[in-house]
């Protein structure tokens, strides 16, 4: 893939599935800032793993909620990697909590919103001024098939992976004729990561569901991540892209 030498910007960078998200980036040859949150040591170890295969890094705090830290932040990575090529927008929260819309409590809505949503306008709206100045960019949302067929006992998170893709299809038209693409990846499951918090008993019964029959590896789809951050993919924008073993057929 043609990447070498751009700037990756992988919030929740050192997740579960971020971490893979990250490494992988820096494989293709990107310098990568990967977002930590509340501590910075897991996000430390991740930029140790990428020098170590001959690439920069750093770490950088930021609550995705808050606009001014978001803002901080990339101009942070900007005065030491350089301004953010490519922004992976894989952070989220209240992924694995089971509540139904009846129970869920309003301040658990309202963060899931703020930092899954919210969150992702705050990257998108403080890195796509530069990527247009420099006539090219690449933005990814990871979203959910939560997003596109609804949750159980998960209606805050759905709401959010829903709203990322129509946030995906305005940034595409938005970034279109300045060199920016936008693209959001529905995913289904993959092992690593929130899938882990789940009690095994429903890991099988959600696996079941899946017509692979088995949960994904996250280098599956960090493949995808990297051809949607990569030159060769540069006629696609907009797409809400499942990656998910076939959850959506119709399986029996
Ligand atoms: N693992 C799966 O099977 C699965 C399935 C569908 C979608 N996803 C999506 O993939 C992405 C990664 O999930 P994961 O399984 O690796 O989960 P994870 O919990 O391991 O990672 C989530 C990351 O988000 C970060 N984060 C949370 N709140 C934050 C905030 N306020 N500011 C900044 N960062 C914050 C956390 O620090 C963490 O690094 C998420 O968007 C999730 O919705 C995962």
């Amino acid at each position: 893939m043609s990447i070498k030498g751009k700037v990756a910007l992988v919030t929740g960078g050192s997740g579960g599935l971020g971490r893979v998200h990250s490494l992988s980036l820096a494989k293709a040859g990107c310098d990568v800032a990967v977002t930590g949150h509340s501590h910075l040591e897991k996000a430390e170890a991740v930029v140790k793993e990428i020098e170590a295969l001959g690439r920069k890094a750093i770490a950088v705090k930021v609550d995705l909620a808050n606009l001014d830290e978001v803002q901080a932040g990339v101009q942070k990575v900007a005065a030491s990697l350089g301004p953010v090529d490519i922004l992976v927008n894989n952070a989220a929260f209240g992924i694995v909590r089971a509540v139904t819309i009846v129970k869920m409590d309003k301040a658990d809505w309202d963060r899931d919103l703020s930092v899954n949503l919210t969150g992702a306008f705050n990257t998108i709206k403080c890195c796509m001024p530069g990527m247009a100045e420099r006539g090219w960019g690449r933005i990814i949302n990871i979203s959910s098939i939560a997003g596109t067929m609804g949750g159980m006992g998960q209606g805050s998170y759905a709401a959010t992976k829903a709203g990322l893709i129509g946030l995906t299809k305005t940034a595409a038209l938005e970034g279109a004729r300045k060199g920016i693409t936008c693209n959001a990846i529905v995913l289904g499951v993959f092992a690593g990561g929130s899938f882990n918090e789940v009690a095994p008993e429903f890991q099988e019964r959600i696996i079941k569901r899946m017509a692979l029959r088995r949960a994904g590896d996250p280098q599956e789809l960090s493949n995808v991540v990297v051809f949607l951050a990569s030159e060769e993919s540069s006629y696609i924008t907009g797409e809400a892209i499942e990656v998910s073993g076939g959850a959506s057929l119709f399986t029996f």
